[in-house]
């Protein structure tokens, strides 16, 4: 049996398993029961949350015989029925009710008309004909406003669905004449459960911990955690009687920082310690880790005890329990407003060593720069005398 990617072989074949984005699932259910289907949709969402696997239940559930026939069926389960012909026709990737037109490679008026040409045809077998046009926001204007009129005036079984990651480059004639559903990033518990459920049906055992770091990675994208699990398995599973993967292994892969660095980062600066400073800068240049990665991770560290400041709870952090706590016992350290400024400190970094080339050398210096924020005067900024007061311990203020 040939090796069918993660992504592809757990994309959902109803509306009930895709995941996070019930707004869009359940309202287009509504609308099968009721009868109310319309001609035009835009999902429009981050890459990889559900939208052209939605668009395909959506054109399934539309041509089901099941769904067409037993008004029951229809109002109790609404979901294609994954027995029938014209559903298993969509299963096999044989059906004629679905066309994919990708608008990034075929964006010209003469593409277009082929594809009203095309639209002009009704269904042989079932109800509707479903176009898919993925990244519609690279059609050219000319393209567009081809297509207006096919969209004004459709034929009765043609449904359009406009797939997007840049919504705000959809022009308003196209957009205020379809139904818009905006697809929502995956939320990390979202993703590592069914993450969970995957390793399960492959009979992986995946530490948690590890689970989390992939999750992390995938900022949202359910996708991109899909194949960064393919990936992690390539690499850490070596023998098939032995299928576990350990956290290391993932760290090592998805060269991840480890969060402790993060936080040496802060007690160098609560503790005035430019000493342990330059060892954080040394860790991340030494090991080839990026450092505008870094300073991108270390931004959102700072975020994080600013959520623990403001809203009295660690929710909102993405981490395990143990590195929650830690951000509990230590937010107190520093007051709201220095925490402000040492971000801004590193959002002008960040733009600024774009354009360097002494690039580690100005890293190792912003670093710096943050014991300077919370101690202007301490060993950090005071020239000759840096590394000599290392050991001291001295309190924030908090004002
Ligand atoms: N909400 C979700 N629930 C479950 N699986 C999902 C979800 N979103 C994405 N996936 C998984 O990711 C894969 C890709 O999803 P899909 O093709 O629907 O993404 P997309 O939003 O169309 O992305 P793109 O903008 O890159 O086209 C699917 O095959 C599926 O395995
Ligand atoms: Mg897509
Ligand atoms: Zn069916």
């Amino acid at each position: 049996m040939s090796y069918q990617v993660i992504a592809r072989k757990y994309r959902p074949r109803k509306f009930a398993d895709i995941t996070a984005q019930e707004h869009t699932t359940l309202t287009i259910q509504n609308s099968l029961r009721l009868g109310r289907v319309g001609h035009g949709y835009i999902f429009s969402g981050l890459r990889g949350v559900g939208k052209t696997t939605a668009a395909r239940v959506f054109a399934k559930a539309v041509n089901c015989s099941r769904m067409i026939e037993d008004p029951v069926y229809l109002k109790e389960v609404t979901e294609p029925c994954g027995e029938c012909e014209s559903c298993r026709d969509f299963e096999a990737g044989t059906s004629l009710n679905i066309s994919e037109f990708d608008a990034a490679s075929n964006n010209s008026v003469d593409d277009i008309r082929l594809l009203r040409e095309n639209v002009r045809y009704g269904p042989q077998k079932g109800r509707y004909r479903v176009y898919i046009i993925d990244e519609v926001h690279m059609l050219s204007t000319a393209a567009f406003n081809a297509f207006l009129k096919t969209l004004e005036e459709p034929p009765a079984h043609a449904i359009f669905i406009f797939a997007t990651t840049e919504l705000h480059k959809i022009p308003a004639t196209i957009a205020s004449r379809c139904q818009r559903f905006n697809f929502k990033r995956i939320p990390l518990d979202d993703i590592e459960k069914q993450l969970r459920n995957i390793c399960g049906a492959e009979d992986l055992d995946v530490e948690s911990d590890a689970l989390q770091l992939i999750g992390r990675k995938a900022q949202g994208s359910m996708r991109d955690a899909q194949s960064i699990l393919d990936q992690v398995i390539a690499f850490a599973v070596e023998r098939d009687d032995d299928r576990s993967i350990h956290y290391d292994k993932v760290a090592e892969l998805l060269n991840y920082i480890d969060d402790d660095q993060f936080f040496e980062v802060t007690d160098a600066v609560a503790d005035d310690n430019p000493k342990k400073m330059f060892d954080v800068a040394r860790f991340v240049i030494d090991n080839g880790y990026d450092e505008q990665d870094f300073l991108e991770k270390l931004i959102e560290h700072l975020r994080n005890f600013l959520v623990v400041y403001n809203l009295r709870s660690t929710r909102l952090i993405e981490r395990p329990e143990p590195v929650k706590e830690r951000y509990q016992r230590e937010a107190a350290r520093f007051t709201p407003s220095i925490i402000m400024q040492m971000i801004d400190l590193l959002l002008q970094a960040q733009k600024e060593l774009k354009f360097q080339f002494e690039y580690q050398f100005r890293f190792e210096l912003v670093l710096l720069k943050l014991i300077g924020i919370v101690h202007p005067s301490g060993s950090a900024t005071n020239a000759g005398r840096a590394g000599e007061d290392t050991e001291k311990k001295k309190p924030v203020v908090q004002s």
